[in-house]
């Protein structure tokens, strides 16, 4: 087994981004008192690269693609009861962690989306809070504060099964997520994706900021 470049760097930096923004909006939401402003600016800066990720989940190279991970349940079955094959085939997410990054990307766009809408009944409305009626106001509200809970929840269980990869089986996944490679036999991904994501980016930044500094203010 050689040694070959597996993630490519714009998916490693969304991943340890995505783990600092996080740490981010929750220190800025629990933590710090008046750091409302920054939990806005860091919302919008989670859902830009929430929003890379899906794009790059299918502009991406093999091993960041949905089409790539993401497998059914003849392939899932196999992979649980340990058949050697289909654990050695691929070398990127395996057939159960592939749903994980689903499930994972679906609760943090829902968490990032209902900020969006909802409003901290004092000083600071979302952007988005005053063109919805009450109803919708408040079910953005119970998705914000009951989904950072099922999302602490899913992200222990995904540091869990990573240890116990890196810890038990001998894998050292944490120093592919960091420098991109892994010893495979699997075919490995080139280096030619650096133009497309930065344009990918700055596309998504001046949406972004385009849209939020337009939005209606009351
Ligand atoms: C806020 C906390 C975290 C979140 C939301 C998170 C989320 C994710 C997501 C979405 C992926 C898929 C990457 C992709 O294909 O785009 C992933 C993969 C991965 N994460 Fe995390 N992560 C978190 C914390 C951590 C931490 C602390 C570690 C290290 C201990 C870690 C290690 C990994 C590894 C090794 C992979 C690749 C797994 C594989 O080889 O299939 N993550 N994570
Ligand atoms: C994935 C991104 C986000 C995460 C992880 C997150 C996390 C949190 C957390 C943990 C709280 C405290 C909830 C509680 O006290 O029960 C909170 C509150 C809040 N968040 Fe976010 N947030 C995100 C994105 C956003 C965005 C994009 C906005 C709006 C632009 C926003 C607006 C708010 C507001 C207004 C509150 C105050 C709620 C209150 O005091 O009742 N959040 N957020």
């Amino acid at each position: 087994m050689k040694i070959k470049l597996i993630w490519d760097w714009p998916t490693r930096a969304f991943h340890w981004l995505l783990v600092a923004s996080l740490s981010g909006q929750y220190i800025t939401a629990e933590v710090m008192d008046n750091a409302m402003q920054w939990h806005f600016y860091l919302g919008y800066f989670t859902i830009g690269l929430l929003i890379f990720r899906l794009i790059w989940g299918f502009t991406g190279p093999l091993y960041a693609r949905f089409a790539q991970f993401l497998v059914g349940p003849g392939k899932i079955k196999a992979y649980v009861a340990g058949r050697k094959a289909a654990r050695r085939a691929n070398a990127g997410h395996n057939a159960v962690g592939g749903w994980s990054v689903i499930i994972m990307l679906t609760l943090l766009i829902a968490q990032a989306v209902s900020g969006l809408f909802m409003s901290d009944e004092i000083f600071w409305d979302g952007p988005f809070y005053h063109l919805v009626d009450a109803s919708v106001q408040s079910y953005a509200s119970w998705v914000h504060h009951t989904f950072f809970d099922v999302i602490l929840a899913v992200v222990a269980l995904h540091i869990t099964a990573v240890l116990f990869y890196v810890l038990i089986k001998k894998q050292p996944l944490i120093n592919a997520m960091i420098h991109g490679k892994k010893a495979t036999d699997a075919p490995p991904i080139d280096s030619s994706h650096s133009g497309r994501a930065l344009f990918i980016c700055a596309v998504i930044a001046v949406v972004i900021y385009w849209i939020i500094s337009n939005a209606p203010t009351w």
